[in-house]
């Protein structure tokens, strides 16, 4: 079973910052869980939530902010003073270093503005232009998205529907919406699902899974992957094929 990390190395370094992936990164995982929104002036940022106080010093709607303003925040003393004056990361950023790392990246693109086609094929095409596509899984919980891009014909970006709770017709709706793979909370109810979707070839991810008495319900429930908030533990838990990471171990 593979290990996502969540926002990166998110129980030990500020979440969705370049410190959190490069100490994920230090563990065996297969994969990094990131969170995209965009800027005023149109800049693909990695960011989780709408607006930035609870994980900086600043205060009011990420979109509300120039690329530029928003690389004056401090988004890292928030966690711990060691981390004072990390930055939000642009995803350009993230994948200047990502390309050299045999790690896939899963990009969940946030609520999308209306008008999203344009900002979305300059992002893709950004991921293309670093020889990323074809390592990395796009999600999201707008699922018209996903339509858009199966009609854009960008076949080498893998597509993942976001879903809070189980679907009874979960492979009929991911063939309706052309996704590949289901990413799911999971609860008892989800539970109940996963071995179909898994017998029908259709990767299954869980988030988030930070319990190890989950991640082995996981694992014999047959889920691909688990996304998780600690790298670290679940590494050890369910090895990795070996991978070349850096040193950058918290
Ligand atoms: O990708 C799964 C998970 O990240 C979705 O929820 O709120 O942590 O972005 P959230
Ligand atoms: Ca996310």
């Amino acid at each position: 079973m593979e290990v996502i990390a969540h926002r990166g190395n998110t129980f030990y370094a500020p979440e969705n910052t370049m410190a959190a992936f490069l100490s994920a990164a230090s563990y065996n995982i297969s994969g990094i869980e990131l969170d995209v929104q965009w800027t005023k002036d149109g800049v693909p940022v990695v960011f989780h939530d709408e607006k930035v106080d609870r994980t900086t010093n600043g205060s009011g709607w990420i979109r509300s902010f120039t690329y530029r303003e928003l690389r004056q925040l401090d988004a890292g003393s928030w966690f711990a003073g060691r981390f004072g004056g990390e930055k939000i990361p642009s995803l350009q950023e993230v994948l200047e270093w990502m390309k050299g790392e045999d790690i896939t990246l899963h990009m969940e693109v946030k609520k999308p503005p209306r008008q999203f086609e344009e900002l979305l094929d300059m992002t893709l095409g950004m991921i293309e232009n670093h020889g990323m596509a074809h390592k990395t899984v796009v999600s999201t919980f707008y699922h018209p998205l996903l339509t858009y891009m199966a009609g854009q014909k960008r076949t080498h970006f893998q597509r993942a529907f976001l879903t809070k709770t189980p679907l009874f017709r979960g492979i009929r709706y991911l063939n309706s919406i052309q996704a590949h793979a289901i990413h799911i909370r999971h609860s008892y109810q989800a539970m109940r699902f996963y071995p179909l979707w898994a017998k029908s070839g259709i990767p299954v991810r869980a988030y988030t899974i930070n319990r190890e008495k989950e991640a082995l319900r996981c694992k014999r429930l047959n889920v691909t992957s688990i996304i998780t908030d600690d790298p670290k533990t679940m590494t050890s838990l369910f090895p990795q094929p070996e991978q070349s990471h850096g040193e950058n171990k918290i």
